[in-house]
């Protein structure tokens, strides 16, 4: 069995992305700057937005933080995407979901505009990638596929199952795998399903995106299989500094016993999505995507 370093993958990555900064500087272009709005103190949204910002750093990005109350009106957050929008000095920024329950997260996504939609969740973008034309792809799809391609997961012609039909990942991940550049026969599985275990025992490529811990269990995959876990569900632990550990959607010590490939949880899709945001603002600071 092996261990799907994402850790290793994104740090490689990221390594990659400062190289293409120093050199986008030397050539007279300017730093890459992004903007990420964060409302209210959730924790888990905390700590991502924090993520955010250090990697930023880390690579040589200018970054931004702009906070408001969980009470802030939509007006008044929806003035701010105008501003944003607008501001020159910005190559994308982001809006930390989820967001407090009178605001509307649809209206929010389609305020902002595509050009600068990094999260890849506005709908010009999302219809963009559907149709295979350049497009900011949503941070974790994107992430996993270039996980299976530095790995060399050979994917065409596989089935590939993705439990969980989520905007941000089941589905667009639905779209990726299924694209010529990747060629597998994708099963969208959720709720619904009928004979969940049958359907994912099918799968060469396994990726459990449910947010339910611990629902993959070591029947449900074929002997040789490739598991992607998505999950990263926050609980209390007094084993760590934080005070919370991440736990998977996958079982992990059945179903490595199993499969062929396996990622962990953390340290596996995890670093991937965070490095798959830095990616989208480096392409919209070279103008890769809208030209
Ligand atoms: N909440 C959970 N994941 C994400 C993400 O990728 N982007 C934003 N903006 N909010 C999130």
């Amino acid at each position: 069995m092996i261990l799907i370093d994402g850790k290793k993958v994104a740090a490689e990555m990221k390594q990659e992305i400062a190289e293409e900064v120093i050199k986008l500087k030397a050539s007279g272009g300017r730093t890459p700057h992004l903007a990420a709005v964060l409302v209210g103190h959730d924790g888990g949204s905390e700590t991502y937005v924090a993520y955010k910002i250090k990697d930023c750093g880390a690579v040589g990005f200018k970054s931004s933080l702009i906070r408001f109350e969980d009470n802030v009106a939509e007006v008044e957050l929806l003035a701010k995407i105008e501003e944003l929008n607008e501001d020159e000095t910005l190559d994308g920024f982001i809006v930390q979901l989820p967001l407090p329950k009178h605001i509307s997260e649809q209206k929010v996504i389609e305020a902002i505009n595509p050009r600068k939609d990094v999260d890849g969740f506005h709908p010009v973008n999302v219809g963009r990638m559907v149709i295979g034309l350049p497009a900011y792809v949503s941070a974790t799809p994107f992430g996993i596929v270039e996980l299976l391609k530095r790995y060399k997961i050979e994917t065409n012609g596989k089935n590939c199952v993705i439990v969980g039909r989520s905007n941000i990942v089941g589905r667009p991940l639905s779209i990726l795998m299924s694209q010529k550049a990747v060629n597998t026969t994708v099963t969208v599985a959720h709720s619904r399903t009928e004979n969940l275990g049958q359907v994912c025992r099918n799968a060469d490529i396994l990726i459990a995106a449910i947010g339910v811990p611990g629902y993959i269990n070591g029947n449900m995959v074929k002997e040789g299989a490739v598991v992607i876990d998505v999950g990263t569900t926050r609980v209390k632990s007094d084993q760590t500094k934080s005070g919370f550990k991440l736990i998977g959607d996958v079982l992990f010590d059945e179903v490595a016993e199993k499969c062929s490939h396996i990622t962990p949880v953390p340290g596996g899709v995890g670093p991937m999505t965070r490095v798959s945001l830095l990616l989208n603002t480096l392409l919209s600071a070279k103008g890769e995507i809208y030209k």
